[in-house]
């Protein structure tokens, strides 16, 4: 299959990053992206690795920096080890599909009549712009640690990693997921407006591995080695996850997408 299992758009039009997502939730966990897809799969290695990796005396606040939807806050509201999760995002309309998302699994789990009826912790969730602003909100300091998932595509490097820096205990774990530049130097995120027939994108920045790892440790974050001692996990699509990763990674064949780690406030920053 070629390029044509992407919608296909009148027009190109880019928008203010936050205006563009307010769109996008509508359909952004429904529109076939197969970098999310990806991403869900890497995290299945990488999550586990970045809970053993966590330090501090339980029960751990943990932020997620750049929710979305609230596609990985799932993930964080079903460790017991956890006390509180805030989720961040600049976009009302994406963090409002989360509220619900999240909201729903929080009863789920807590509601007398599931069988199995478990405590989840603590849940708030917060519009923040941090290009907006210069500090974190008070809600999202002193965590023991961040996911932040293919959010830096949109922000300079040196934004996230002040704000992370600010937002972590010394000691403190970030996990780190994004789109590879190989990738963003062809293309980067976006969607079709199926109201307007238009393809929608926000500003994108395609960071380096190199840069991004130089950048983190100006702010004290350095990478961790984690279980495997791989350092930072870089992706391709192959041929054979074309399956799992649906019609549009066809075209990715070959072609690096995707990088994730982790890394540690150093203890003195
Ligand atoms: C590709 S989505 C990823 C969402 C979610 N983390 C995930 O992995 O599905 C990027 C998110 O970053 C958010 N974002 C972009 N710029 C931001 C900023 N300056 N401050 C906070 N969030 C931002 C967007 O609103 C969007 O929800």
């Amino acid at each position: 299959m070629s390029a044509s299992a992407d919608p296909s758009f009148s027009s190109i039009r880019y928008l203010p990053t936050n205006e563009a997502y307010d769109r996008w939730a509508v359909v952004y966990d429904t529109d076939g992206n197969f970098l999310q897809a990806l991403d869900t799969i890497e995290l299945k290695t990488l999550f586990p690795e970045f809970l053993q990796s966590i330090k501090s005396p339980k029960s751990w606040r943990i932020m997620d920096l750049g929710c979305g939807t609230g596609r990985n806050t799932m993930l964080l509201l079903t460790i017991p080890d956890i006390e509180e999760v805030v989720a961040l995002d600049s976009s009302k309309g994406m963090l409002e599909v989360a509220r619900s998302r999240l909201q729903q699994a929080d009863d789920d789990a807590g509601s007398p009549s599931t069988e199995q009826a478990r405590a989840t912790p603590k849940l708030h969730l917060e519009v923040f712009d941090m290009l907006a602003s210069p500090s974190p909100p008070a809600s999202a300091q002193n965590a023991d640690a961040v996911i932040s998932t293919l959010v830096i595509e949109h922000v300079p490097l040196s934004t996230f990693f002040s704000q992370v820096s600010q937002i972590l205990k010394p000691g403190g774990v970030l996990l780190l997921t994004n789109m590879h530049a190989h990738m963003g130097g062809i293309s980067q995120a976006g969607f079709v407006d199926a109201e307007t027939g238009e393809k929608i994108r926000p500003t994108s920045y395609a960071h380096s591995v190199a840069d991004v790892v130089a950048e983190a440790a100006k702010y004290g974050l350095i990478v961790e080695q984690t279980g495997a001692g791989a350092g930072i996990y870089e992706r391709a699509v192959d041929e054979d996850m074309v399956e799992k990763l649906g019609p549009r990674s066809r075209k990715w064949v070959g072609v690096t997408c995707w990088f994730g780690g982790l890394f540690r406030k150093r203890a003195n920053e």
